[in-house]
C-alpha cells in the first residue's frame, strides 16, 4: 500500500505524481486493488499548482458513497483562479479540516462544514475569527484510499481517515502549545462567484462535556450551488485525552448575507469566550470552541473522533463510538480500505501481474474510486420526513451521471442503486418532484431536462424491480412531464424553474418545441426533454400502456427544433441541418445563427455546456431519424469525422476547455456517447479509434488527469466503460461493443453473477481493433447486445484483436426504438397561452 506522496515547497512547487506500486503487505487472499488508486487525479488544472480548470475533486478520507468526506479546506489568494469546490487545492492555504465535501462539482462550493483546525497559538496576531491570521501552507502531503496526511508550515501534522458518518484525526504538534479550534461557522466560501450563490452560516450551538473531552452541537447552513434551503448538521467530537482547558466562544457574524441578520461592514472584532454552552441566537452569531493541552517541551499528539448526523447529536455520538471504536487511526484506515476493496474494486478484476501496464491499472481503479464518492447514502438520516425508504443526497447532478454512470452502479452496486432509485421516488412523494440535482437535502439545480426520468427508465428497461414501487415511479415521471414547476426566478435563469421538473413545459407541451424568445437553453433542453419523454415511453410500455404512444410522439419533438435549411458557418465542408432557434410564432430565427457557437454555453445561453453543433448529435433514442436528417449514412459519417478534427471548435470553452480544439468535447457530458455513434453506421472500428484517442489524450495518471470537472465521477465512469470495451445506451436495454484495455476482465455484476471479458491478441499500442467477437462461446456479428443477454446471469465476451481496422460486424446496427415520424403539428403562441400557461401568470414569465 504505497502512498502517493507529494512534496510541496513554499516558493516553488514540485510533485511526485506517479504512484509507486509495490506488493501488498497484506496476507489476504484478496488483491489490494486500493494500492492502484491515485486519489489526486483531477486535483489540478492546466496551470500547475492551481485547481482551476481541473477536476474539482475531493481529497481525503471516505468510504464508498459515504456521508462523511473528511478532508482539508483551503483558501486561494488569487481569486481569479480560485476553485475550492472539493475543499482541497494543490497549493491553497489550509483553513481547517472538515467533515463534509462534494467531489468533482463546478459552480459555487457546497459544504466544507463541521470543522477543526490545529493551532500552535491563539494569541495575537492570530484571531480565531479570521482564518487569514492562522491559515497554513503545507510542506508535504500524502493521499491514498482512506487516508490523507499533511505537514503544515507551522510544524503541525494532520493525519485523517473516515468511516461512513464519522472520522478520526490525529494531530502531531511540535513542542510548545497545542490548540484545536472548532469553528461552527466555517464553510467553503464562494470565491470568485457572486454572494448570491454563496453558502451562508445560519446559526448553531456548541456544548462542552466531560471537561471538554467531548463536545456536541449543530450548525445550520444554506445556499451554495443548489440555491439550497437551510439544513442542520449535528456533530459530536471527542478527544482521546481531556484537554487542559476548553472554552466556547461567540462573535457577531460579519459575512455579507442577504436576508439574514449580520453585523454589516464591520471588522471581525474579538471572540467572547464562555463556559460550556454557546448558541447563535436570532442574530445568527458565530459560535465555536477552543481546546488546549499543556505547554509541553516535547511533541504532543492529539487524537479526535467526530461523528455527524442530520437527526441528533446523540446519533452523531453513536456513529462516532460505533464506527470508530479504536483510537488508532490505522484501524480505521484498514477498515476503510477493506470496504473499498470488497465493495468496489474487486467487482472488476483484471490481471495485476508485473507484465501489466501499471498506468492502466491506476486509471481503472482510480476511476472506480472517484465514481463511488457520490451520491451520499444518507439512509436513516433524513431529517425532513419519516420514511422507511433509503435516502440519498449529493446527487450532483443527475444531468452528469444519467448518461453512463448510473448503469455502472446498476451492475456493480445493485443494492445501493436500488436505494438511489427508491430515494428519488421518495423525494417526489414528499417534496413534489424528483431532483435533477440535490445536495444539502434540497432539490436544485436543473440544468437541462428532468433527468431522474432517464435514471428511472434505465433501471426499468434493464429489469430492475426489487423493492421499487414502479407505480409510484411512473407517477413521479408523469409529474415531471406534465406539470410546470413554480418559477424560481433564479438570477441564473428567470424564464423558468431551475429547482426541479421541466421549467419550459409551457413551450414544450402546447407548441411541441422550445422557443428562443421565452425559454433559456432552448436547444439543449429540447433534445433533453425529448429524451425524457422517451424515458416516459419506455416505462409507460410496462406501467401505463395507453399513454405510451403519447410520449413516443413527444420524444420526437426535438425534430421541431431542427431546421433542415440552416448551414454550418466557417466549416469545410459545409453541413446542412441543425438544431436551430425558433420563436414562439413558429418561425426559425436563423439570422446570424452559427450552430458552432453558444454564447457562453451558460444558463441563459441557447444551449448549455455544449454548442448546438454538439447537441445535434444528442438524440440517443432515434439515431435512425438523426442519420436521415444529416444526409444519410455518408453525411452523418462525414459530420462525425469533422468534429474530431483539430481546430474545428469555434467556441471559446473557457475554464472547462482543457485545451480541447475539436468540436467534440469529452470534458462535458452531452458528448459522452458521440464518439461511439459510428456503431450506428456499422463502423465500430471508428468508434474504437475515436474513443481511444480521446481517452489517451485527456485522461492521465496525473494531477491534471481529467479534462475539467470530474462531475461527481461522471468523467471517470466514462473512462471505466472505455476500458471495459463497452458503452451503455441510456434508457435502452443495450450496450455497444467497443475495445477493452485488458486481456482478461472478470466483473461481478448483479450481486453474484460474473461477466468475463477477454481480448486475445490485445496490445494497447498496436493491436486493439476488433477482428471478431464470440458471445457466450458463439460467434457474434452485431456491434451491440441486449442487457438480458449477459448482464443478469453473466456470461462471456471474447474479443479477438488485431491492428487492422476491420468492418467485422455484419449484423444489424443498434436499434432506434424512439423512431417516430413527424411529431404533432406545431402550435402557436396563442395556443400556448390558453393551454400551457394555466399554472403561470403571464407577468411571471418576464416577457
Ligand atoms: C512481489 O511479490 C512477488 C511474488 O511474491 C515477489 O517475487 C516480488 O519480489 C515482490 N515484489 C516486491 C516489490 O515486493
Ligand atoms: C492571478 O491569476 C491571473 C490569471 O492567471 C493572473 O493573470 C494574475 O497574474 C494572478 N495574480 C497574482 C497576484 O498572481
Ligand atoms: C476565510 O477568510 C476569507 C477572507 O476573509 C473569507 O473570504 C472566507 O470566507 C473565510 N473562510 C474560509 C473557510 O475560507
Ligand atoms: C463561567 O462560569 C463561571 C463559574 O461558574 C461564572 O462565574 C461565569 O460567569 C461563567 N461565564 C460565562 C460567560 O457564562
Ligand atoms: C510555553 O513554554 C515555552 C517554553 O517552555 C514558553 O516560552 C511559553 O511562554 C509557554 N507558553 C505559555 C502560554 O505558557
Ligand atoms: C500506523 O501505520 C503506519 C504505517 O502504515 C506506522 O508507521 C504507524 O506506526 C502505525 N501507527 C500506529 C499507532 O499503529
Ligand atoms: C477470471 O475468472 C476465471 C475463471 O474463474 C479465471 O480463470 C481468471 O484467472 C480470472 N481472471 C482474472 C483477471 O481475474
Ligand atoms: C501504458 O499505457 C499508457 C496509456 O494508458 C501508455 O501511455 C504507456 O506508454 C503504456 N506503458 C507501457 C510500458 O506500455
Ligand atoms: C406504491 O405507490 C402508489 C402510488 O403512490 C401507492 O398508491 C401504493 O400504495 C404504493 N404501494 C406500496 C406497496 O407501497
Ligand atoms: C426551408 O426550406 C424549405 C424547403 O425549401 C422551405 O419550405 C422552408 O420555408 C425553409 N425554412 C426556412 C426556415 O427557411
Ligand atoms: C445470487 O444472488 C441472488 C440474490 O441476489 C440469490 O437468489 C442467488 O441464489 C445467488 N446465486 C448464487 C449462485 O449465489
Ligand atoms: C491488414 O490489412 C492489410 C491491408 O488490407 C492486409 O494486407 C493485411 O494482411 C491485414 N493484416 C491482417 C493481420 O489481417
Amino acid at each position: 500500500m504505497q502512498p502517493i506522496t507529494r512534496m510541496l515547497w513554499l516558493a516553488g512547487f514540485f510533485a511526485i505524481t506517479t504512484a509507486q506500486v509495490t506488493n501488498s503487505s497484506s496476507s489476504n487472499a484478496m488483491v489490494n486493488y486500493a494500492q492502484y488508486v491515485n486519489p489526486l487525479i483531477g486535483s489540478e488544472g492546466p496551470i500547475p499548482g492551481q485547481a482551476f480548470g481541473g477536476g474539482d475533486i475531493f481529497v481525503g478520507g471516505a468510504v464508498p458513497f459515504g456521508v462523511v468526506k473528511l478532508g482539508i479546506d483551503t483558501y486561494e489568494t488569487n481569486l481569479s483562479l480560485a476553485t475550492i469546490n472539493g475543499g482541497y487545492t494543490p497549493q491553497g492555504l489550509v483553513t481547517g479540516v472538515s467533515m463534509m465535501h462534494e467531489s468533482g462539482t463546478g459552480g459555487p462550493p457546497k459544504y466544507g462544514i463541521v470543522h477543526q483546525m490545529p493551532l500552535t497559538t491563539i494569541q495575537s496576531p492570530v484571531n480565531i475569527l479570521d482564518n487569514t491570521t492562522y491559515w497554513q501552507r503545507r510542506v508535504t502531503e500524502t493521499a491514498r484510499v482512506g487516508h490523507y496526511s499533511t505537514n503544515l508550515e507551522n510544524g503541525i501534522s494532520i493525519s485523517l481517515s473516515a468511516a461512513r458518518h464519522s472520522g478520526i484525526l490525529q494531530y502531531n504538534f511540535p513542542p510548545g502549545e497545542a490548540y484545536i479550534l472548532v469553528d461552527v461557522s466555517h464553510y467553503l466560501p464562494a470565491l470568485g462567484f457572486g454572494q448570491y450563490t454563496s453558502q451562508t452560516f445560519l446559526g448553531g450551538q456548541i456544548e462542552l462535556q466531560q471537561g471538554g473531552k467531548q463536545y456536541t452541537g449543530y450548525g445550520q447552513y444554506g445556499g451554495g450551488f443548489g440555491e439550497c434551503a437551510p439544513m442542520r448538521v449535528y456533530f459530536c467530537g471527542e478527544f482521546e485525552h481531556v484537554p487542559t482547558q476548553a472554552q466556547t466562544w461567540t462573535a457577531r457574524n460579519t459575512d455579507p448575507y442577504q436576508r439574514q441578520h449580520v453585523f454589516s461592514n464591520e471588522p471581525y472584532g474579538m471572540p467572547i469566550f464562555g463556559n460550556t454552552t454557546q448558541e447563535s441566537g436570532f442574530l445568527l452569531d458565530r459560535v465555536g470552541a477552543v481546546f488546549s493541552w499543556a505547554n509541553s517541551s516535547s511533541a504532543t499528539t492529539v487524537i479526535s473522533k467526530v461523528g455527524i448526523s442530520f437527526i441528533s447529536a446523540e446519533k452523531a455520538c453513536m456513529f462516532k463510538d460505533s464506527e470508530i471504536p479504536s483510537w488508532n487511526i490505522n484501524d480505521t484506515v484498514q477498515a476503510t480500505v477493506s470496504e473499498w476493496n470488497q465493495d468496489v474494486f474487486s467487482k472488476i478484476q483484471v490481471p495485476t501481474d508485473s507484465s501489466q501496464n501499471e498506468t492502466n491499472l491506476i486509471l481503472l481503479y482510480s476511476s472506480l474510486y472517484f465514481m463511488h464518492l457520490m451520491p451520499s447514502d444518507r439512509t436513516g438520516e433524513n431529517p425532513l420526513w419519516a420514511s422507511d425508504e433509503p435516502s440519498f443526497d449529493d446527487i450532483y447532478t443527475a444531468w452528469d451521471i444519467f448518461r453512463c454512470t448510473v448503469t455502472l452502479y446498476q451492475l456493480l452496486q445493485p443494492d445501493y442503486y436500488e436505494g438511489m432509485i427508491r430515494s428519488l421516488i421518495d423525494i417526489w412523494r414528499h417534496e413534489g418532484y424528483m431532483p435533477d440535482g440535490r445536495s444539502g437535502n434540497y432539490n436544485g439545480l436543473t440544468q437541462g431536462g428532468s433527468n431522474a426520468d432517464n435514471i428511472l427508465a434505465d433501471a426499468y428497461v434493464r429489469g430492475v424491480r426489487g423493492g421499487i414501487n414502479w407505480t409510484a415511479g411512473w407517477v413521479a415521471m408523469v409529474k415531471d412531464a406534465e406539470v410546470v414547476p413554480y418559477n424560481t426566478f433564479s438570477p441564473l435563469d428567470m424564464t423558468g424553474s431551475v429547482k426541479e421538473g421541466r421549467g419550459a413545459l409551457y413551450d414544450w407541451i402546447p407548441l411541441g418545441f422550445l422557443t428562443q424568445n421565452r425559454s433559456a437553453r432552448s436547444l439543449s433542453r429540447s433534445v433533453e426533454y425529448a429524451a425524457n419523454d422517451f424515458a416516459l415511453y419506455q416505462v409507460a410500455l410496462g406501467e401505463s400502456p395507453e399513454q405510451a404512444q403519447k410520449y413516443l410522439n413527444r420524444s420526437a419533438q426535438w425534430q421541431n427544433n431542427w431546421s433542415h435549411n440552416v448551414t454550418s458557418v466557417n466549416t469545410t465542408p459545409i453541413f446542412t441541418g441543425f438544431l436551430a432557434p425558433r420563436l414562439s410564432d413558429g418561425a426559425f430565427n436563423l439570422s446570424g445563427y452559427n450552430p458552432a457557437l453558444c454564447g457562453e454555453c451558460e444558463w441563459d445561453s441557447i444551449s448549455y455546456e455544449g454548442t448546438p453543433f454538439e447537441y445535434s448529435f444528442a438524440v440517443p433514442h432515434d439515431l435512425e431519424t438523426l442519420i436521415d436528417f444529416m444526409g444519410g449514412a455518408a453525411g452523418f459519417e462525414q459530420r462525425l469525422d469533422y468534429i474530431f478534427q483539430p481546430n474545428t471548435s469555434q467556441q471559446n470553452l473557457g475554464a472547462n476547455g482543457a485545451g480541447i480544439t475539436t468540436i467534440m468535447n469529452i470534458g462535458n457530458e452531452p458528448d459522452f456517447a458521440t464518439p461511439y455513434l459510428y456503431n450506428y453506421l456499422g463502423k465500430q472500428h471508428k468508434s474504437v479509434q475515436r474513443s481511444r484517442a480521446l481517452a489517451n489524450q485527456y485522461f492521465h495518471n496525473a494531477n491534471y488527469g481529467v479534462p475539467g470537472n470530474s462531475d461527481a465521477g461522471a468523467l471517470n465512469s466514462w473512462l471505466v466503460w472505455q476500458m471495459l470495451g463497452l458503452y451503455p445506451i441510456v434508457t435502452q436495454p443495450i450496450f455497444l461493443l467497443e475495445s477493452p484495455w485488458f486481456n482478461d476482465i472478470n466483473m461481478t455484476i448483479n450481486n453474484n453473477a460474473t461477466l468475463r471479458i477477454t481480448a486475445h491478441n490485445l496490445d494497447n499500442a498496436n493491436s486493439y481493433y476488433v477482428q471478431s467477437v464470440r458471445f457466450n462461446g458463439q460467434p457474434w456479428t452485431q456491434n451491440w447486445f441486449e442487457h438480458s443477454d449477459i448482464m443478469i446471469s453473466g456470461g462471456t465476451i471474447e474479443f479477438s484483436m488485431g491492428s487492422n481496422q476491420t468492418q467485422w460486424e455484419t449484423g444489424p446496427v443498434p436499434p432506434s426504438p424512439g423512431h417516430a415520424g413527424i411529431p404533432n403539428p406545431i402550435g402557436t403562441y396563442s395556443m400556448a397561452e390558453t393551454i400551457g400557461l394555466k399554472r403561470l401568470k403571464r407577468r411571471d414569465l418576464g416577457f
